[in-house]
């Protein structure tokens, strides 16, 4: 890396796009051809790969500097972001509150010995996640990813009831390590060639996605579609032809985030809540996408008052740095037992003290800095703008806080991949960093840094306007 952070611009944080070599520049593509040579082609080498299938260069940028809302590419383009990275800078980009947590923590220790001799910022970070944790939730399981924390929600969801089995959600997306990817049903090829490695006591289930609503009821009202999947699930418990007997748990997103920022009906969640309890199942919440803030409050949960048993977090937790955890109540988290000499659940970096000490850091500012309502403003001032936009390509609108969504049809009323990635790959071409979400990569996913300036957006929604009318002169 040669640019030294005197070479960024003034104001980097919060400038609007500045285009100086069309994406991918030289630079970032001189990158990836090397990163092909190197990295497994499942990962960032597979989109040069579609370049031949498209004829599109849809090589990826490399970002080089980020700060605020605006991320810097290897060619010195400046764009804005509004993915947050997949959701994980809420508080915006290398928050200085985080980032001189790092530096301090870097000064002091940076590895630890997890479970065996763990370190005070450890401690003092998990005391903190209990703080901000919702009802009982108090005991957690640190882990890395997302899928971390999933695993081990679901290992403990097994070892409390003594069941294996797990209801989850069609278009859920719980992350790709095993344990996760056996409740992901995001899409059909991340899960195929896997099957049989596979838990396979997983019972799909259809999420009430009012846009599109399982059971064939197109139209019918959303507390119409959450009975049914009420209905089918309490069905599904009750028969025993389904081998429900096994089942010890529900995972649910209570919005779907890469499943393209659905909504359930209201109600929902406080159903599964009473099924939960009538069954004795441990109903999980995956929050990894929609906690902190992310929805217009800490957690998405609060919308309806519904608390899990399990909270799973990650993303924005470790302000940029990996980090996760599965928070439980705990007569649930202390059915582990007292481990007799090894921890039957632990990892190398289980509470990595640089993770600790970002992560806490992390939490004091977002509970001081009251960055939910930050979040909550700002998605009200997207929201407004979204729902002005007039286009036969657009079904819905939808999400919550700063979470929301554009999904595109096509004429027949079937959902338009291509739209939603040609729009994406305009928006990259003019400065903007967004993500396709939905099963098929339909719905325009918006999960900005909180941070996002009022003349960031609306010079967004500007060039999102003139996109979209462009696309809808060539359908
Ligand atoms: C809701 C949700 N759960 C779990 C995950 C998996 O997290 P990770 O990629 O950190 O394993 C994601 C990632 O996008 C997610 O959105």
């Amino acid at each position: 890396m040669n640019e030294t952070k005197e070479e960024l611009p003034k104001d980097f944080g919060l400038l609007l796009p500045k285009i100086i070599a069309s994406p991918p520049g030289p630079l970032s593509r001189d990158f990836i051809t090397r990163l092909a040579a190197t990295e497994c082609p499942a990962i960032t080498a597979r989109r040069a790969r579609r370049q031949h299938e498209t004829g599109v260069n849809q090589d990826p940028i490399v970002w080089t500097h980020a700060l605020g809302a605006n991320i810097r590419d290897a060619d010195g383009n400046i764009y804005v972001d509004l993915s947050a990275a997949f959701a994980v800078s809420g508080l915006g980009h290398r928050h200085p509150r985080v980032a001189q947590a790092a530096h301090s923590q870097v000064d002091r220790m940076i590895h630890a010995m997890g479970d065996v001799f763990p370190s005070d910022v450890k401690i003092e970070f998990s005391e903190k996640l209990a703080q901000i944790a919702p009802g009982d939730l108090q005991e957690s399981i640190l882990g890395l990813s997302g899928a971390d924390a999933i695993g081990a929600a679901l290992k403990t969801a097994a070892i409390h009831t003594g069941k294996s089995g797990v209801i989850a959600f069609w278009n859920g997306y719980h992350g790709l390590g095993h344990g996760a990817l056996s409740v992901t049903a995001y899409r059909k090829s991340f899960r195929e060639p896997f099957l049989s490695q596979l838990g396979r006591d997983v019972f799909h289930v259809p999420y009430p996605n009012p846009a599109r609503p399982p059971f064939g009821l197109q139209g019918a009202a959303p507390e119409t579609i959450r009975d049914a999947v009420l209905t089918h699930i309490r069905s599904m418990l009750s028969e025993p032809a389904t081998g429900a007997e096994g089942i010890g748990a529900i995972i649910i997103e209570p919005i779907l985030g890469r499943g393209g920022e659905v909504v359930p009906p209201e109600g929902f969640l406080q159903g599964l809540r009473e099924i939960a309890d009538e069954f004795s199942l441990v109903l999980i919440f995956d929050e990894i996408f929609t906690g902190f803030g992310r929805t217009g409050k800490t957690f998405a949960c609060e919308w309806e008052g519904v608390l899990p048993d399990i909270l799973c977090v990650g993303k924005a937790l470790g302000g940029g740095f990996p980090l996760s955890a599965a928070i439980g109540r705990p007569h649930i988290m202390r059915s582990w037992g007292t481990s007799s000499g090894e921890s039957v659940h632990t990892s190398t970096f289980l509470g990595n003290p640089l993770g600790c000490a970002m992560g806490l850091a992390f939490l004091e500012e977002f509970k001081e800095g009251d960055w939910a309502n930050r979040a909550q403003k700002l998605g009200e001032m997207m929201y407004q703008d979204l729902s002005t936009l007039r286009s036969p390509s657009i079904s819905d609108i939808r999400g919550r806080g700063a979470m929301l969504g554009v999904e595109f049809i096509k004429s027949d009323g079937s959902p338009d991949g291509a739209r939603g990635l040609q729009i994406c790959s305009e928006l990259l071409a003019k400065g903007f960093i967004c993500l396709p979400s939905g099963a098929w990569g339909h719905v325009l996913g918006l999960s900005p840094p909180f941070v996002l300036s009022e003349e960031q957006w609306k010079s967004f929604f500007h060039t999102l306007q003139n996109c979209i009318e462009k696309a809808d002169l060539s359908r």
